[in-house]
């Protein structure tokens, strides 16, 4: 049997922080980091070219930071650096179970990984190695959402796939609203006028204005990843009309 046909070449995944510290609430836990290596690793034997963005919210959160009382770009700086420890432990979670991967951070520390270097990773992925781009973009007032955009825009991955907490975009929260309703399909336009909760106004708005795909997933359900880009219907696709 062959294997099934991707519906993409090249994709960008990014991950929340908080998917990878497990029931524990805080840091990286070895069986949360290790299930999400897994996950990638099934997206990448289909013969996908996989770059990542992971968040840092599971170590520190620099707008949390910042509202109780530190300067903004100090408490960034710091989830910025969050972001380093995930993805390097996500590189190794990956090449433990013998996924090439490389990390590239936004912000130098060559001792630790290689600086971002647009063309290296375009490399690095027709080498058939995972990317991991860390320190979100480099500057304060950047979520790593509106990284992990502008990451895929430049290395010109077809979709972005947000990984995340929730099974897809509601019309409202639906942990507070049992009739809460799933959208299959939605607009940027629409998320903007509706306000609905998929990423920032900047990385939103960024994605619509360069038509990139965004198709949002639950990480927690086996396969989830693997499905989108094997064109199963799940989860919820942001586009433009
Ligand atoms: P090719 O050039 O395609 O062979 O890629 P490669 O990544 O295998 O080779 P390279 O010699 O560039 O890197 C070898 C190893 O060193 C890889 O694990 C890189 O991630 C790592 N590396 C490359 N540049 C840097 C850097 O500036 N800092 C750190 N810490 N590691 C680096």
């Amino acid at each position: 049997m062959g294997k099934k046909a991707s519906e993409f070449n090249r994709i960008t995944i990014k991950l929340s922080g908080e998917a990878l510290m497990g029931n524990q609430g805080f840091g990286i836990t070895p069986e949360m980091i290790s299930y999400v290596a897994h996950e990638i690793e099934k997206v990448y034997k289909l013969g996908v070219q996989v770059s990542i963005i992971v968040g840092g919210g599971n170590i520190f959160r620099g707008v949390a930071g910042s509202a109780a009382g530190m300067d903004r770009a100090s408490a960034d700086n710091m989830g910025m650096l969050a972001t380093v420890v995930n993805s390097l432990a996500l590189c190794d979670a990956l090449e433990q179970i013998g996924v090439p991967t490389r990390v590239q951070t936004a912000i130098a520390m060559n001792e630790i990984a290689e600086p971002f270097i647009r063309r290296k990773a375009m490399r690095h992925l027709e080498k058939n190695r995972v990317v991991i781009f860390a320190a979100g973009t480099g500057n304060p007032y950047f979520t790593t959402d509106t990284a992990a955009v502008l990451r895929a825009k430049e290395i010109q991955s077809q979709i972005l796939i947000k990984a995340t907490q929730v099974d897809g975009v509601y019309d409202k929260d639906p942990k507070e609203n049992d009739d809460a309703v799933m959208f299959d399909k939605i607009s940027y336009m629409e998320v903007i006028q509706q306000k609905l909760h998929v990423m920032d106004m900047t990385a939103i708005s960024l994605a619509m204005e360069q038509s990139l795909p965004l198709h949002v997933v639950n990480l927690h359900t086996a396969d989830n990843i693997m499905k989108v880009v094997l064109g199963e219907k799940l989860g919820t696709l942001v586009h433009n009309e």
